[in-house]
């Protein structure tokens, strides 16, 4: 887990520094980094390369720009749709990793972390994040840590080239975690290590039971076992057969702790799918051995690497310019669910979720100009509902530090955020998109049109919830700023009385996910609002929002729906699905605390108290004050424009330092 992923960017103040400490997940390990970094020539951190791809060339033959999708009102006439999901469909994994050196955590605050959450969680009900990785295999649990630090790295013993780390981590971590979950409805994944199953140490399940409750899903055991034997941790002929046998010492040792009360939560077997298929795991028997124990059936996917632009070995680095059009299609995300189709069944069968653990655009670190594009904003949007389509639970978005291309949100470098704001990457769209595509019911069932005759550039989706059509979602993956390759979907409806068309409604709702092309980094609007460009986001929406009214045909039973190449369109099909997606009011953090220096303010929260009170403050900032040296409370508030309507601005003025990492909790 690598938590300083999350707020603890302290070792990444700088891109030479990041590349240094940083656990890049799916990475074979061994091989030596070389010291060019690619053909590029920038050398920063990688989270602000500035390179800015082409959009391909148009698809030849052109899809037609003009065509019809017919649905059905009731989703008692659709087969096939997949089971019921939540709109916290998309989460975020994030590493937990190792930071060698000593680091001011007292600088650091997650406000607009906090403020990125509340969107999601006021769309979706929720939001999943997994805490964890390569890193959670060594950690172990120590009640304080010198310098008022969280987590540590430990020197290894030198010996073993492939031998990760140890990682030391004090409980503030976990009460960290709470204190988030206490603010914003975030529910966490942890892992047990599994380095060493004569030696296991549980201190993870026994404090983050104790410490995050219900707030903690599960706990994970082992992270990739299938890379287990090439990384070199453990023997050569490590098979699905001997992690069968591991995972059953994990569930008798928490068995037998006094000090855990839950043994059912377990998540598993997490394979990378590089040297064992999730079937391999299935055919030794595994789910009917554990089926008491196991919480959730799990994978970890990346469609890609960019290994070769860090590691020699991998032969010559990848252009991202060839590699682009990879993304752009609708085949892009179904060739990765389409090994996971068998699985997936076979949980549904089996009673347990089936999630994609860990994923984005490509791992080592993703490509420049890819992986912070819109274009991976629409792949991901495309991915995240095959894989909804295709009965999997949820899907978690990795977070790395600074040095990768492909985060959802990074903090600036320590030494910057005093005059810098947080870094929103077009990934973050696709995670808010399809929580309003989904809503926050947990009766939503998605099923792919194959639209368009299945045309790979023009994809589409609908959306039942509580039985009924409730949205349709549109992506379209060409550039062409001519209008030339917009299409039009004209939508008809079936449904209600045997043998009637039923009504049409009068009118439909469309918001767009927008940029000029698809190899655009900033300029990006949801609905109208964006979070801007580099180090200026405070994790609020910017900007008015703006829904577009699309009358309907009543007599032609027709609406009909534009998507602009590029775009995504979200069509809401009432003014309730349209009202279910579009929080009227939006509990917002101020950005008080992001001055480096602040030395004894760990964490600058809410007490929740004032936000169970705080309702029907529309519009309103109060009591907001600062806790930053040398800011005024009016410089701190001037970030973010707040939507029409009423907004509840729940002010943390500093007076609510909810976490206090100095002071070390016994437990
Ligand atoms: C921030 O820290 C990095 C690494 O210590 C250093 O290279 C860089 O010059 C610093 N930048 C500023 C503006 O202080
Ligand atoms: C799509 O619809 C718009 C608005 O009705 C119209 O102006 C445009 O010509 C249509 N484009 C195509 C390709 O049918
Ligand atoms: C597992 O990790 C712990 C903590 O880092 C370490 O002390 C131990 O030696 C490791 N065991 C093996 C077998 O690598
Ligand atoms: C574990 O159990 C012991 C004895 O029941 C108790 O004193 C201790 O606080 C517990 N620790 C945790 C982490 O639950
Ligand atoms: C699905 O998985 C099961 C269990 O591993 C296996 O027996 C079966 O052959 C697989 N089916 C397909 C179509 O891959
Ligand atoms: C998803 O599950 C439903 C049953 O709830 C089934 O009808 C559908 O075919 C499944 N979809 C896939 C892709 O397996
Ligand atoms: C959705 O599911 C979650 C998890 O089971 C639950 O906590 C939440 O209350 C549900 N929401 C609704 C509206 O039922
Ligand atoms: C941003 O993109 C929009 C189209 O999505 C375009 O009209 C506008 O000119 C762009 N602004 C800048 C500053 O590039
Ligand atoms: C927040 O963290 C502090 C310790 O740092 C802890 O005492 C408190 O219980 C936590 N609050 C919640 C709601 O977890």
């Amino acid at each position: 887990m690598i938590l300083h992923s999350l707020f603890l960017y302290c070792a990444l103040a700088s891109g030479g520094l990041a590349r240094a400490v940083t656990v890049y997940s799916q990475v074979p390990m061994g091989v030596t980094p070389t010291t060019s970094a690619s053909s590029s020539t920038y050398t920063g951190a990688a989270a602000y390369d500035p390179t800015v791809l082409n959009a391909p060339a148009l698809p030849n033959p052109l899809p037609p720009t003009q065509f019809g999708i017919q649905l059905s009102t009731s989703a008692s006439d659709v087969t096939a749709l997949s089971i019921q999901l939540s709109g916290a469909f998309l989460g975020f994994s994030i590493e937990m990793s190792v930071v060698d050196q000593v680091c001011d955590f007292s600088s650091l605050l997650q406000v607009p972390f906090l403020n990125l959450m509340a969107l999601l969680s006021e769309r979706a009900g929720r939001v999943n994040i997994r805490v964890g990785g390569n890193t959670q295999e060594t950690a172990t649990l120590v009640q304080s840590l010198p310098d008022m630090k969280m987590v540590e790295k430990q020197e290894t013993a030198g010996n073993n080239p492939t031998e990760t780390p140890a990682l030391l981590y004090t409980p503030d971590i976990l009460y960290l975690l709470s204190n988030i979950s206490a603010l914003v409805n975030t529910k966490w994944y942890l892992g047990v290590p599994l380095n060493d199953t004569s030696n296991l140490r549980l201190a993870i399940a026994e404090y983050g039971e104790r410490i995050l409750g219900d707030n903690l899903l599960g706990l994970q055991v082992g992270n990739e076992p299938d890379l287990y034997a090439r990384h070199g941790h453990r023997a050569s002929t490590y098979g699905p057969y001997d992690y069968f046998g591991e995972f059953g010492q994990v569930v008798a040792a928490m068995q037998a702790d006094p000090n855990i009360s839950v043994s059912n939560n377990l998540i598993a077997p997490n394979v990378a799918t590089g040297d064992w298929t999730p079937e391999d795991v299935w055919n030794t028997g595994f789910i009917e051995a554990y089926t008491n124990s196991i919480h959730t059936l799990t994978v970890e996917h990346y469609p890609d690497d960019n290994c070769a632009a860090i590691y020699s070995g991998f032969g010559p680095p990848k252009d991202p310019q060839t590699e682009f059009p990879n993304y752009l299609t609708h085949a892009a995300g179904k060739s990765i669910v389409a090994p996971y189709l068998n699985s997936s069944a076979i949980a549904l069968a089996a009673g347990k979720p089936f999630v994609m653990f860990e994923t984005n655009t490509a791992s080592c670190g993703g490509f420049p100009g890819i992986s912070d594009s819109l274009g991976a904003a629409l792949w991901a949007i495309d991915y995240g509902l095959q894989m909804a389509a295709s009965n999997f639970s949820h899907a978690l978005l990795h977070v790395g530090g600074q040095d990768v291309y492909y985060n959802p949100f990074t903090p600036p470098p320590t030494n910057q955020s005093s005059y810098h704001q947080w870094t929103i990457g077009p990934i973050f769209y696709s995670v808010l998109a399809v929580s309003e595509t989904l809503g926050s019911t947990n009766t939503s069932r998605v099923i792919d049109l194959y639209a368009n005759g299945n045309n790979d550039y023009t994809p589409g989706y609908a959306i039942y919830e509580n039985g009924a059509l409730a949205r349709l979602a549109l992506l379209n993956y060409m550039t062409d700023p001519s209008g030339a390759n917009d299409y039009n979907a004209t939508v008809s409806f079936s449904g209600g009385v045997a043998g009637q068309p039923s009504a049409v409604p009068a009118q439909v709702y469309v918001k767009y996910l927008l940029a000029p092309s698809v190899g655009e980094k900033f300029n990006i609007t949801w609905a109208g609002q964006t979070f801007g460009g580099q180090f200026s986001s405070d994790g609020r929406l910017q900007g008015s929002q703006h829904v577009e009214t699309v009358p309907c045909d009543q007599t032609a039973n027709t609406c009909t729906v534009t998507v602009p190449a590029p775009g995504f369109a979200l069509v809401f099909m009432s003014n309730s699905a349209l009202g279910e997606s579009t929080p009227t009011s939006t509990i917002t953090f101020a950005t008080t605390a992001t001055a480096a220096g602040q030395r004894g303010t760990q964490v600058a929260g809410v007490d929740p108290s004032v936000l169970a009170t705080s309702n029907g403050h529309g519009g309103q900032d109060f009591g907001l004050g600062s806790t930053s040296k040398g800011r005024s409370s009016a410089g701190d508030r001037a970030a973010g424009v707040y939507p029409s309507g009423a907004v509840l601005v729940a002010v943390i003025a500093g007076v609510a330092t909810i976490l206090r990492a100095f002071a070390h909790q016994e437990l």
